[in-house]
């Protein structure tokens, strides 16, 4: 059996919770390990569609055992309300799922922290954050005082004592931000976590030793990353990321496992470029409501699964899949949402960037040169048929498949799949006939 991580290469939303899905069946643990409810992971299959943001995409597979890592950061209610989802769909997941007790946990005064730090951001200096708590509660986890874990929520009292200091800090500082903060009560917000932990007491685990243990057995592992390589906190546009480290880096740290065992590294690419939130975005389209960047956005249906906001769209962008694909080592590409480009007269890549008079190849790493980045883009030839329907490399038309080749080129890696639609079925696998 195979350990596999499935990463985003750009910024989130590359379509990773159907290639998770598609390769999950080929696994015994699916495992998150970095994010939290900031992720909006979409599934369908046989007319259904299922949207996850915390737990594995993986668990939809009725023999796969779902892993939360350390990495994760978690708000309980969303655990409990997306297994009553799943539920409510004909998926029963909650004796399939495990919860690392070294998790950290969000609480309601992390989501107020997120707003007012967001609110008082100067003009173009928000985040554009998902508003989840995640930011805060990973600086908790920093600070190492201020935290709780999922492992703290199973006795009531030992959770008041640690979470009163807690609770009085974060209401000294909320309201000296903001004198009509919202005040939160330690006695309540303990007895309602202790019963969140109750709930889920069955999954809360250790699961570096769990997932050590199934490695050594030779149990198939997935590794599913949240967000996208540019949103990682060390290696993306920083500060216009999330507080983890969203690249395969995150899975060492974030689920204990020793990812130098990995076999197969699967580099996950929308076949033009989506950004949600704040930062710059070289190719984004800015050309109107009846320009290209409408056209996308519309077919493709780029609204964030999360909140629901409409996604920046840009032309693919060659120089920062260069970035990430070597972040990740990328082993394969697979390009997604491909059949979104069907109908436009010409496509671009962006090749290069021309910043203050020079021409650079490489993701520059301070956000204000990236700003001032402009594109060099290569224009390639499109299709106007409807290729959907298409399962097999033959069927694609010709200038798709020398949009994917040059892509291979400009990347240096393998496209092994390409997405014709969000369906299981409309899959194609270009470098071997039966998939991976
Ligand atoms: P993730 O966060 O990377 O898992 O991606 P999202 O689920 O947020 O966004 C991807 C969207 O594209 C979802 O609505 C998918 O159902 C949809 N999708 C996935 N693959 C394809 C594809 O090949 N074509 C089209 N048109 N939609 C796709
Ligand atoms: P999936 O897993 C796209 C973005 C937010 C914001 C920045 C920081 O579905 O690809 P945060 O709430 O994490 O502090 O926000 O990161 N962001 C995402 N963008 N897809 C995601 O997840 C994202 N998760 C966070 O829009 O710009
Ligand atoms: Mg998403």
């Amino acid at each position: 059996m195979a350990f596999t991580c499935v990463v985003g290469l750009q910024w989130g939303d590359e379509a990773k919770g159907k290639i998770v899905d598609v390769l999950a069946p080929k696994h015994r643990y699916i495992v998150r390990f970095n994010g939290g409810a900031n992720a909006g992971h979409t599934v369908v299959f046989e007319g259904k569609t299922f949207k996850l943001s915390i737990l594995p995409t993986g668990i939809l597979c009725p023999t796969a055992i779902g892993v939360v890592g350390n990495g994760v950061v978690i708000y309980p209610p969303r655990i409990l309300e997306e297994l009553a989802q799943l539920s409510q769909g004909g998926v029963e997941a909650l004796d399939r799922l495990k919860i690392s007790n070294a998790a950290h946990v969000i609480f309601p005064y992390h989501f107020e922290q997120e707003r007012l730090s967001e609110t008082s951001a100067g003009n173009g200096e928000a985040i554009g954050t998902t508003g989840r708590g995640i930011g805060p509660c990973y600086e908790d986890k920093a600070s190492r005082r201020w935290a709780v874990r999922m492992g703290d929520l199973g006795d009531e009292r030992a959770l008041l004592a640690r979470l009163g200091p807690i609770v009085e800090r974060k209401n000294k500082l909320n309201r000296a931000l903001d004198p009509q903060a919202k005040e939160f009560d330690a006695a309540v917000l303990a007895r309602e976590y202790f019963e969140y932990g109750q709930k889920l007491k069955g999954c809360i685990t250790d699961t570096q030793t769990l997932l050590g243990e199934a490695a050594k057995k030779g149990e198939g592992m997935l590794f599913e990353a949240a967000q996208g390589s540019l949103l990682d906190l060390d290696h993306g546009s920083y500060p216009y990321v999330t507080s983890s480290n969203s690249s395969a880096a995150g899975i060492w740290s974030g689920s204990g496992f020793a990812a130098r065992k990995l076999d197969k590294i699967y580099g996950i690419v929308k076949a033009y470029t989506s950004r949600v939130g704040g930062g710059a975005m070289p190719t984004e389209l800015l050309d109107g409501p009846e320009g290209i960047g409408e056209r996308i956005r519309k077919i493709g249906r780029e609204f964030g699964t999360v909140t629901g906001r409409p996604r920046r769209v840009g032309w693919l962008d060659a120089v920062t899949l260069r970035h990430t694909a070597r972040l990740n080592d990328a082993d394969t590409l697979c390009v997604m949402l491909l059949d979104v480009l069907s109908g436009l007269k010409e496509l671009k890549i962006a090749v290069a960037y021309e910043v203050d008079g020079q021409r650079i190849t490489d993701f520059p790493t301070d956000s204000a040169v990236l700003a001032r980045c402009k594109p060099v883009f290569e224009t390639l030839p499109g299709w106007s048929q409807d290729i959907s329907t298409a399962r097999q490399p033959a069927d694609l038309p010709k200038e798709a498949l020398s949009y994917l080749a040059r892509i291979e080129e400009l990347v240096g890696r393998p496209v092994g799949v390409a997405s014709v639609g969000p369906d299981r079925q409309q899959t194609i696998w270009l470098k071997s006939k039966d998939g991976p």
